[in-house]
């Protein structure tokens, strides 16, 4: 039998937003599967309750190894959080085939093949929730930040979040987006954070916590599906 523990998946782990979504998820008890490209379990040993599996998200055997993996460890998965991902800056006609095949690499193929896998075993459970890391420059672009792969890729996530709610809501699966504004992770150089900051209406940059913070409130709130969680200090809300 299975246990009561709940288990998370969580991908792009090993820093940013991913490495506090690990602390979080246990922090509330759940077993963590945490995986990304870099990630040791030398760094985890300390706590028996995160299984790491390394390994590139664009490969679907990486995927493969993550889910059986959980499978096999804690024999069952009740979350998955996508959150890794990659973002290219560039005026839309400078991008190469290397940035389009990079972005849409890891930031679909990498929801693609993970979200198929944890979902068959969501759907023989009965019950299961996905929570998409996009980005809110997919909804909210900028004049001074061109980033057209990334409304691209973090706009097909947006748009699949809504249309998996639909589609497995009457089989108890949730699934739901966190929209972040510019967060403070390695993913930004300290040179850049004066200009980042003043991409937020409330002039600064998030913390991971704060996006850890929306995506335990999704956790927790069972009657909320479809959803695109604006965490961006004010940037969806409209000009500034
Ligand atoms: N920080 C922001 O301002 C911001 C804003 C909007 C949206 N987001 C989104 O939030 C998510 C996390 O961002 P972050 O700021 O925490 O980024 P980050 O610090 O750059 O971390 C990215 C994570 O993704 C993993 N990753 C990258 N390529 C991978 C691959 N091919 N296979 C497996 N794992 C891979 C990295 O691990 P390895 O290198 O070990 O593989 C790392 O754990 C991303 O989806 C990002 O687009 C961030």
């Amino acid at each position: 039998m299975a246990s009561e523990q709940k288990v998370a998946v969580i991908t792009g782990a090993s820093q940013g937003i991913g490495a506090s979504l690990v602390k979080g998820f246990r922090e509330i008890g759940y077993g963590v599967v945490a995986t990304s490209r870099s990630i040791r379990a030398s760094e985890f040993a300390s706590d028996a309750e995160i299984l790491v599996i390394d390994g590139d998200i664009a490969a679907a055997s990486t995927a493969d190894r993550v889910v059986s993996a959980a499978i096999e460890r804690f024999g069952r998965i009740d979350t998955l959080v996508n959150n890794a991902g990659v973002f290219i800056p560039k005026p839309f006609i400078d991008y190469s085939e290397a940035d389009f095949m990079r972005m849409t690499a890891v930031n679909l193929a990498g929801f693609f093949h993970i979200a198929q896998k944890t979902l068959s075993s969501m759907l023989w459970a009965g019950s299961g929730h996905i929570v998409n890391i996009t980005a809110a420059i997919a909804e909210q672009p900028m004049a001074s930040l061109p980033a057209g792969l990334a409304a691209l890729t973090k706009g097909g996530l947006n748009a699949v979040t809504r249309s998996l709610a639909i589609e497995y809501a009457g089989r108890g699966i949730r699934v739901n987006a966190i929209s972040p504004g510019v967060i403070m992770t390695p993913m930004h150089s300290p040179e850049t954070r004066e200009f980042l900051s003043g991409l937020q209406p409330m002039g600064r940059m998030g913390e991971t916590q704060e996006i850890v913070n929306a995506a335990l409130y999704l956790e927790r709130t069972a009657f909320v599906t479809g959803e695109i969680l604006h965490v961006d200090g004010g940037a969806s809300a409209g000009r500034w």
